[in-house]
């Protein structure tokens, strides 16, 4: 069996080929899977996607058309395969655990990063820069967290959270009977916390639920950490938030157009995008390119899921991990 690889990076390989065997071998294309690329995987049984490769009608129409059975993403979210469109069609299989660590370590990373400067001092101190005018930060102890989406990663983020001695009040529409977690109301939750995380999936119900009318409930100098989708957030509400200080400060591993940037280097080019060469510009938002599950053991955990699943399909017909809504 052969598997075609799209939005291929130099780490993906390096940790999927150490599965390659004499019934395995892997392709590994750069560029992502899309309408203009998605003949590349005629003659393939299955396609392997990530979080930006997009899988809509026409994708999954065309790779039924070329015969593939399996779409095998080798991330968590799905929001980018048109889940309801393939049912029946061909089989979605993900990894839905491979380190929430990885990415709720990421989340307290870009927070503590913000409040203490401490990106701002690393650039200072390496052109011998020594003063301390403009870093003065804040204690997390004591702050209120607001937390959204208590899942895998949500409650490690909680974890975290309270070993710092944060107070964690948290909501999600799901919520298990338990437990040691003080849930409120959205609403409450926006009014309350002083630093609000979302650990969320992005649903017709997330989308842009950081909006002007969210924005407008909350504290003044809040700051939103999201690591989670970018399209949870309006980023043309942010902005306005932010410049008028309603929000102290964003922290965001993710960004709703970032499928056109994100995981390449642009460094070259001119910004071909206002509202993110905004959210760049200003000095209390803190971008990193969708890189909260970028950790080895994570690495390792996708490319071993993966495989397995692509096996178990092959194999029974079926998989444990097959996306189904
Ligand atoms: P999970 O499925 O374990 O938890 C998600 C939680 O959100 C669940 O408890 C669910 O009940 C809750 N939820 C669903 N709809 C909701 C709503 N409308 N309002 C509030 N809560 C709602 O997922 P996990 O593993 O914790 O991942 C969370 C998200 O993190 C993923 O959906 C994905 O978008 C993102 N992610 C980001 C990564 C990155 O590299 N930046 C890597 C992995 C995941």
């Amino acid at each position: 069996m052969k598997i075609p690889f799209f939005d291929s990076k130099k780490y993906d390989i390096n940790s999927f080929e150490q599965y390659k065997s004499h019934s395995v071998e892997f392709k590994f294309f750069e560029t992502r899977m899309n309408h203009d690329t998605v003949s590349l995987a005629n003659g393939y049984d299955a396609v392997c996607v990530f979080v930006n490769d997009v899988v809509d009608k026409p994708v999954i129409d065309a790779l039924c058309e070329y015969g593939v059975k399996l779409i095998a993403l080798r991330c968590a979210g799905f929001n980018n395969v048109d889940i309801k469109y393939a049912e029946g069609k061909i089989t979605v299989v993900r990894v839905p655990a491979y380190s929430p660590y990885a990415v709720a370590e990421h989340a307290i990373a870009l927070l503590l990063t913000h409040v203490r400067n401490t990106h701002k001092a690393y650039i200072r101190t390496k052109s011998y820069n020594f003063s301390l005018i403009g870093l003065c930060g804040f204690d997390l102890y004591n702050k209120t967290v607001g937390v959204i989406g208590t899942g895998k990663i949500g409650r490690i983020f909680i974890d975290i959270c309270r070993g710092f001695g944060m107070k964690v009040i948290a909501y999600d529409k799901f919520r298990k009977a338990d437990d040691n977690i003080e849930y409120t109301t959205l609403e409450n939750l926006f009014k309350n916390s002083d630093i609000i995380s979302l650990h969320c999936p992005l649903t017709e119900d997330t989308y842009h639920m950081i909006n002007e009318n969210s924005i407008r409930m909350m504290k003044k100098g809040v700051i939103i950490v999201n690591t989670s989708r970018g399209a949870l957030i309006d980023a043309d509400d942010l902005i306005e938030g932010i410049k008028s200080k309603k929000i102290g400060g964003a922290c965001l591993d993710v960004y709703e157009e970032e499928a056109d940037v994100f995981y390449e280097d642009n460094s070259s080019d001119i910004i071909d995008d206002d509202t993110l060469a905004i959210l760049l510009s200003m000095p209390n938002v803190l971008v990193t390119s969708h890189q909260a599950f970028l950790t080895e053991e994570a690495l390792a955990n996708i490319a071993q899921t993966t495989v397995d699943n692509i096996k178990e399909f092959f194999d029974t017909g079926k998989c444990e991990n097959e996306v189904v809504i």
